[in-house]
């Protein structure tokens, strides 16, 4: 490679030989920090690298090409929107049987694909797509025994068209239905198991019509053979160091033997929900008995049907019918609302911050900068003019400030990064009576990452990147369940 520029200090750009034909850019990033010191290359995926449509070209491996080696007995993985991992630091930590065989990750939004750049830094670039999932042909995707993903929460509903044989067609670029293609192309060979993550209020959208878009994910996965399984689980409730509710979602083709022990158990689903499915053992709990959301029903129709009829009421504000727990094979759902039962220990936000001596100046909230923080956090009811020059009240609520340190944290959003001042960003009073804000390697410990993960990207990028990512810790304790009924 020949030397071209230096940027930033530490990061140095070169054109890299590896890919002369597409003329991209590659960095040489040299850390060394108190406890790491590392050098590592990558191409940057400039447009051309990343946006493959037409001339499509095989990935090239920039890293170290590790193919995880896979011996009998093994459960191989592949991860869609894959981000910086978090699905396999999550399964890889509950057993070294789970092997990412394959995964993809682009970002529609930008240029430089920070998160895919973090993910082959981290675990190699073999097996690794940096593509549209939605123009990946299934023949690229290797069979596997798992899919796990966190796919985007979007409009999933279905209209029938003329121009598809099949009659009908999911909104073009919602990529519920990039998973849904996988697995009906795949067919028999499509993997049996899966985990999804979520948004906790898939299971209250649309507003219009409570529930109808999951009642599309759970009716597709059942036309395709799955029985499903879902929880809305806040990462806090079970130790963790952060308040992150997510729905995860655990499937299991009908020929596998999650759904043979299912069937062994089919008399009592409440049992099956609470104490024996996968998700009613890796979580401790009990119905909530300050709700009274028991349901039993069927979803009927095709997806058109479902999309159209679901829980349509006359002034559109039924409430939806699934509850934070739930179970569905062939169409019948049981569900109910559960709170968590965990007593053991808990991480709390004061127990992952840095020592001030670690932290750059630039996280210190400055006396000037205070009175904004001050404002934006506080409650406020005032007049306000939209651009068309009319007049509103406008009023909201406090937020704490600062942020607990003997508690969980709040929800990491990926607009946590920069300086500019924020309602929503956290800041802690540290112990010597210093406002500031998190750091990035503080928000990986929040979603239970190693320290340093998302490291080479600006520390914007990293705070969006966990303020995508998920809590590793409910993988690891899914993963742990999962590998022994499998
Ligand atoms: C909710 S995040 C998942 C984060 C991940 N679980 C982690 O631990 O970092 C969804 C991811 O899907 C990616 N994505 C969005 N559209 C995509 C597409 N069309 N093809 C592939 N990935 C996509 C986003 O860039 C984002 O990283």
């Amino acid at each position: 490679m020949d030397k071209k520029c230096q940027r930033d200090g530490n990061i140095s750009e070169f054109m890299c030989n590896l890919c002369p034909k597409f003329g991209m850019m590659a960095h040489i990033i040299k850390y060394n920090t108190e406890d790491e010191e590392f050098e590592w290359a990558v191409c940057e995926p400039i447009e051309e690298y990343s946006r493959v449509s037409a001339n499509r070209f095989k990935q090239l491996s920039l890293f170290n090409d590790i193919t995880p080696s896979v011996n009998e007995g093994d459960i191989k993985i592949i991860e869609l929107f894959a981000g910086v991992g978090g699905f396999r630091i999550g399964f890889e930590r509950a057993s070294d049987k789970f092997k990412t065989v394959w995964n993809n990750q682009w970002e529609p939004s930008t240029k430089r694909q920070d998160a895919s750049i973090v993910y082959q830094h981290r675990f190699g670039s073999a097996g690794h797509s940096n593509e549209d999932i939605s123009i990946v042909p299934v023949e690229e995707i290797p069979d596997a025994d798992l899919l796990c993903g966190g796919f985007p929460c979007q409009d999933y509903s279905v209209a029938t068209t003329l121009h598809n044989s099949k009659g009908i067609e999911g909104k073009k670029g919602v990529l519920w239905w990039q998973i849904q293609r996988i697995l009906r192309d795949k067919g028999e060979n499509a993997p049996k198991y899966l985990v999804l993550e979520n948004v906790d209020r898939l299971l209250g959208s649309p507003a219009k019509q409570r529930g109808r878009d999951f009642a599309i994910i759970l009716s597709s996965l059942s036309d395709l053979g799955y029985y499903v399984e879902w929880r809305v689980i806040n990462a806090a409730e079970y130790g963790m160091p952060q308040r992150r509710r997510r729905t995860y979602i655990v499937a299991y083709h009908k020929s596998s033997n999650i759904a043979r022990q299912w069937k062994g158990e089919s008399g009592d689903p409440m049992k099956w929900m609470l104490e024996k499915s996968i998700l009613g053992v890796a979580f401790e709990s009990k119905v909530d008995s300050k709700k009274n959301t028991r349901s039993d029903f069927t979803i009927d129709g095709d997806l058109v049907e479902v999309t159209e009829n679901f829980n349509k009421s006359e002034n559109g504000n039924a409430a939806s019918p699934f509850g934070t727990a739930g179970f569905m094979a062939d169409r019948q759902v049981w569900s109910v609302d559960v709170v968590s039962t965990y007593d053991g220990p808990c991480i709390t936000l004061g127990q992952i911050i840095l020592p001030d001596s670690k932290v750059p100046a630039e996280f210190f909230i400055s006396d000037e900068e205070m009175p904004k923080w001050t404002y934006l956090k506080g409650s406020k009811s005032e007049k306000r003019m939209t651009k068309d020059g009319f007049e509103y009240n406008y009023s909201e609520g406090s937020m704490a400030f600062p942020d607990a340190l003997d508690k969980p944290s709040r929800t990491i959003i990926t607009g946590e990064g920069g300086a500019a001042p924020s309602r929503f960003k956290h800041v802690i009073l540290t112990p010597s009576g210093r406002y500031r804000r998190l750091m990035p390697i503080e928000l990986e410990r929040l979603n239970m990452f190693p320290d340093n993960h998302t490291v080479g990207a600006t520390d914007m990028r990293r705070a969006f990147l966990m303020g995508n990512a998920l809590v590793t810790g409910i993988v690891e304790r899914i993963g742990r369940v999962l590998k022994n009924r499998m």
